[in-house]
């Protein structure tokens, strides 16, 4: 009987987050995102926020999941990248015009895909248009920027998909600018410049880029990315007593990847299961990749008063 109703529970349980994780739209795949992890992320949140900043914002998974799951003023989303805010700012401002527009690359590719690709891409390197950006995520190799050093996007198309279609790109596109319009601020700065500026009220959910990846890319796109400068960047916030998150390193069964954040920060450190890894199933290994949450100090001290943070929560935080 306890196994029925355990079993009845679990399942109860799987389905409610399947079903909210897939109302939560995300407008264009990219690689590195934290959508399917994001409500995992948003339990360490509080449940009321004046204002999420995101300086390494991307695709904006945690954001986006935020807006649907808890009660945000405002965002603050940013990223280093120019394009991509561009294309930002065009979900938020200019669906209709970014929605009519991707429909027409979508329809006018059909017959020939990777002449049109290749068409689209010069084209983006040459203006850097927000449509001509999103087809190409929507079109390009495990959604993946990659830039030369030239400083031209040369990845390639994934041939085995046409991209979204512009009906479900038309619907992902109006309830992501529905979530944030009205309410967000959008800049492509360094992101220590923007902790220059933030606020002691303000919830600060850092994602920098997986360390090693930035090093080789166009410094025109992405600035250099620095552990021990980031580590000085931390400190300084906690020095500020502003509250942030931050997903950083990881691990695939006993591999770690990534630094981790030194304890002088008096972070605390939780595990969050990621899935199955697919290079290891490749490999024939059967492990699990876990994701590293740091949340600091003055977020814990907020915590313990806060009615956001659930028992479970409570125990991985207090422990
Ligand atoms: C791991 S991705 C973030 C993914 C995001 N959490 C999501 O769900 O899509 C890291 C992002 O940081 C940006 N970035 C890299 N260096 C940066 C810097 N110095 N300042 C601000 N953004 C930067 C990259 O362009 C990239 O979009």
């Amino acid at each position: 009987m306890i196994t029925i109703l355990v079993y009845y529970y679990v399942t109860l349980l799987w389905n409610y987050k399947f079903n909210i994780k897939m109302k939560i739209p995300q407008p264009f795949p990219y690689q590195g995102s934290k959508r399917g992890i994001a409500l995992e992320i948003l339990r360490f949140f509080p449940v009321q926020i004046n204002r999420l900043v995101e300086p390494f914002a991307g695709s904006s998974a945690v954001s986006i999941a935020a807006a649907f799951q808890l009660q945000v003023s405002s965002f603050w989303l940013n990223d280093a990248h120019k394009p991509l805010i561009n294309l930002w700012q065009e979900i938020i401002h200019h669906t209709e015009r970014l929605t009519e527009n991707y429909e027409t690359h979508w329809n006018a590719q059909l017959g020939d895909e990777r002449y049109y690709f290749n068409k689209v891409r010069s084209q983006f390197n040459e203006s850097g248009r927000p449509e001509d950006f999103l087809y190409l995520l929507a079109r390009c190799v495990k959604a993946a920027i990659r830039y030369n050093t030239k400083g031209e996007f040369n990845n390639t198309p994934d041939h085995r998909r046409k991209g979204t279609h512009p009906v479900e790109m038309r619907n992902r596109l109006y309830r992501t600018a529905e979530l944030l319009k009205g309410r967000t601020f959008l800049s492509a700065l360094n992101y220590w410049e923007l902790l220059e500026q933030c606020e002691q009220a303000d919830i600060v959910y850092m994602d920098p880029p997986y360390q090693g990846v930035c090093q080789n890319r166009d410094q025109r796109y992405c600035p250099h990315f620095d552990h021990d400068e980031f580590c000085h960047w931390l400190d300084y916030l906690n020095r500020r007593k502003i509250r942030f998150i931050i997903s950083y390193d990881g691990r695939t069964g006993k591999k770690i990847y990534g630094q981790q954040l030194p304890e002088s920060l008096e972070l605390t450190r939780i595990e969050i299961a990621a899935g199955r890894s697919t290079q290891a199933t490749l490999l024939g290994r059967n492990e699990e990749t876990v994701e590293s949450l740091y949340l600091s100090k003055n977020l814990m001290k907020h915590a313990q008063s806060s009615v956001s943070v659930n028992d479970r929560n409570r125990q991985l935080l207090f422990q």
